[in-house]
């Protein structure tokens, strides 16, 4: 079962330290999120998952981190400049702003007036002064996709790893947009989080490279949880292509406030080294680029039995780490009836992705030798290094179970007076409920098992 709606996630998030709206106490700031105690460990789970998958367990990728603030000429050649805006109109009677392709019936959602102007392109990128002086010609952008660096650091990723075609470079960080009308909580924002990969590849070859990064990724998603009937493939029409790609499918996801697009998977052509490299006039480029004569660097792989130069196509899977949160956050959700007077919030999440993975509860939050002996498991545990582990002394076992069942914590352990006679715990699974007593052995292989 999914979450009945937005609000009941968004008050869940809230109330156990999930997400809070940004710059709350000053009155908040539209499109802005603030990722909370829970909220933290969650996302670094999933972006620990995805890193996972496409580094560690893959001889094929290596990993970047680049700098958010970026020099206007990669923007410029990337064809951000000229073509990422979106059409806006004003409303002339209430003098609030939309985008044109989000009105309904032509008519201002605030005030009804069909009173707009023409759609003009107003482009989201944000722009900050650089250096001491603010004059409006030393500025650099705040980055609207990862993309781009990997792209300028191709050539430097390239010779230092001695990697050769097929091969990719990831990267996970912060991008930016101006969002004219940020909504449905964090699926759409103006400070958000990408996974993205880049995956170069010989010209030719980026067909099936890209049905395989479609299934990959498709595949991936379930194993974060996400039920295959909540998931789509979306064949992204040619006429609603970005200037860069030859091919898109959209991974789909059935939010609560409708079916839209979680990660898409483009075929880039050659379009972003074509673009980026230096002499372009010695490739054979395919994409349509405009003139780089500021480029320092070739973009090119060096074939050493027919001594050409190519320029790879890339495939590019780019996911959102904020509507992964909210996609899985939605899949986790489940209100279940304990008994004819009681009802539960679970969060059913995978235990990789759980924000805590035991909390050890003493059961008298006043007795010393409970709490220590409560202390050095969670000590114990903290040290096999599987994720967080936390000690729960509230002195009330009912609320501390609500509790953990509501952040998805998969085990719950508690401490009592046979613990301090023979080392034994009670273990309560989230989802069965059910209760077992383990001595101190059983209880590091249970737990080593679980999350292993
Ligand atoms: N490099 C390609 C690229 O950035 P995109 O479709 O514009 O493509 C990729 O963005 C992913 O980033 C989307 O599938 C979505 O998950 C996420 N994303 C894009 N804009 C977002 C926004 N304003 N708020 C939250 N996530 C966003």
């Amino acid at each position: 079962m999914v979450a009945k709606s937005m609000e009941e996630l968004v008050s869940l998030c809230k109330r156990r330290g999930f997400i809070f709206q940004s710059n709350d106490i000053y009155g908040g700031i539209k499109g802005l999120y603030d990722y909370g105690p829970m909220g933290v460990e969650l996302k670094n789970n999933l972006k620990a998952s995805w890193w996972k998958s496409m580094i560690y367990e893959r001889d094929d990728v290596e990993g970047l981190d680049a700098s958010i603030l970026t020099a206007p000429d990669v923007l410029k050649h990337s064809g951000h400049e000229d073509t990422f805006s979106d059409p806006l109109v004003d409303c002339k009677s209430c003098k609030s702003r939309w985008r044109e392709d989000q009105l309904e019936a032509k008519s201002c959602p605030n005030c009804k007036s069909k009173d707009l102007t023409d759609p003009r392109p107003f482009n989201l990128m944000f722009k900050t002064a650089i250096g001491p002086v603010d004059d409006g010609t030393s500025f650099v952008y705040l980055r609207p996709e990862t993309a781009q660096q990997i792209f300028t650091n191709f050539k430097n990723v390239l010779t230092s790893t001695n990697k050769t075609i097929p091969f990719g470079i990831a990267q996970i960080g912060k991008s930016f947009r101006n969002e004219i009308t940020p909504r449905n909580f964090i699926f759409r924002v103006r400070e958000f989080e990408q996974m993205e990969l880049e995956f170069f590849v010989e010209p030719g070859e980026d067909d099936s490279w890209h049905k395989y990064w479609i299934d990959s990724r498709y595949n991936w998603w379930i194993d974060q949880g996400i039920d295959k009937q909540n998931l789509e493939l979306l064949n992204i029409e040619k006429s609603e292509l970005s200037h860069y790609s030859k091919a898109t499918v959209d991974i789909m996801y059935l939010f609560p406030h409708g079916k839209e697009e979680l990660e898409g998977i483009a075929n880039r052509t050659d379009f972003d080294l074509g673009s980026h490299t230096k002499n372009q006039e010695e490739f054979d480029i395919k994409a349509k680029v405009k003139k780089n004569d500021k480029s320092t660097t070739k973009l090119a792989i060096h074939n050493l039995e027919n001594k050409t130069w190519t320029i790879p196509f890339v495939i590019e899977p780019s996911a959102g780490v904020d509507r992964g949160v909210l996609a899985i956050l939605n899949e986790a959700y489940k209100e279940e009836k304990i008994d004819d007077n009681n009802m539960r919030i679970v969060l059913g999440l995978k235990p990789h992705l759980s924000p805590i993975k035991a909390a050890v509860i003493p059961l008298k939050k006043n007795n010393e030798e409970i709490v220590n002996e409560a202390k050095n498991i969670k000590n114990n545990l903290q040290k096999l290094g599987l994720g967080r582990v936390v000690l729960e002394n509230s002195g009330n076992i009912g609320k501390s179970y609500r509790r953990h069942d509501e952040i998805g914590t998969p085990i719950c352990i508690t401490v009592d007076f046979e613990t301090l006679d023979n080392k034994s715990v009670t273990v309560r699974d989230r989802d069965t409920m059910e209760q077992e007593r383990l001595s101190s052995e059983e209880l590091i292989n249970y737990y080593n098992e679980y999350f292993n």
